[in-house]
């Protein structure tokens, strides 16, 4: 395995079952040796499920506030989800963007509230206008960078993934542009099916994947077409 790699279950808005999927994924993980070593499984639940996984996963948040501790009603800032063990934070999702009115200013100083608290964000973008420039004030291994055009993104169940190709020529025109040496993952639509076709490609360093991570098997066979045959031996 020549790069470790990053998958994110999403679970977006959605109610899971979290001793059920756990119990379920951990099965099936379990058969796998050294997963650790060339995967980080990282688990992105609504806030309200954070606790229930902080003692045996990795975790993200799926945002963070803007603002530090304070008074700042229904806000969870960043020093609150650092109590809570989470690693990493989805910034900027074009979900966030679209529903939320999420721009990039707003993104920016969510990026500083998740480097001032030690989280490791990673910064959702569909085109280079969305990655802010402030990103080039932060070393490049403290970030990364998720390709997702909002028409990759799955609905209902249904998936309309990007064309393997066109994410591989985006994320070399961004890496020249910004001249960055960050990890990428590409988001949309990924199940096991279309992974590997997304997983060779040289930039692709892992996913966040939404629909394809409530069902524990369904995000367990994505893991799987990622590992080398050495690996699942
Ligand atoms: P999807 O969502 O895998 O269901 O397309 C991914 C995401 O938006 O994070």
């Amino acid at each position: 395995m020549s790069k470790k790699l990053l998958i994110v279950a999403n679970w977006k808005a959605n109610l899971v079952e979290v001793p059920t999927w756990l119990q379920q994924f951990n099965a099936l993980s379990e058969k796998v040796e050294d997963l650790d070593e060339s995967i980080e499984v990282v688990i992105a639940p609504p806030t309200s499920m954070l606790f229930l996984l902080a003692a045996s996963a990795t975790i993200a948040s799926q945002d963070i506030s803007m603002f530090p501790t304070g008074a700042f009603t229904g806000e969870v800032p960043g020093q609150l989800l650092k109590e809570l063990d989470v690693e990493y934070c989805l910034i900027g999702h074009s979900e966030r963007r679209k529903y939320f009115g999420e721009n990039n200013e707003i993104v920016e100083e969510k990026m500083e509230q998740a480097f001032k608290n030690g989280i490791t964000p990673i910064l959702c973008a569909q085109s280079l206008a969305e990655i802010p420039e402030n990103i080039r004030n932060y070393p490049a291994e403290k970030f990364v960078i998720m390709y997702e055009p909002f028409s990759a993104i799955s609905t209902g169940g249904v998936y309309h993934a990007e064309d393997p190709q066109k994410v591989q020529v985006t994320l070399e025109e961004w890496k020249s542009k910004l001249n960055l040496n960050c990890m990428f993952l590409y988001g949309g639509s990924v199940n096991s099916e279309n992974a590997k076709s997304y997983i060779n490609l040289p930039l692709v360093s892992g996913f966040v994947v939404g629909h394809a991570s409530l069902d524990p098997k369904d995000f367990f066979s994505i893991i799987k077409q990622c590992l080398t045959p050495s690996t699942l031996a």
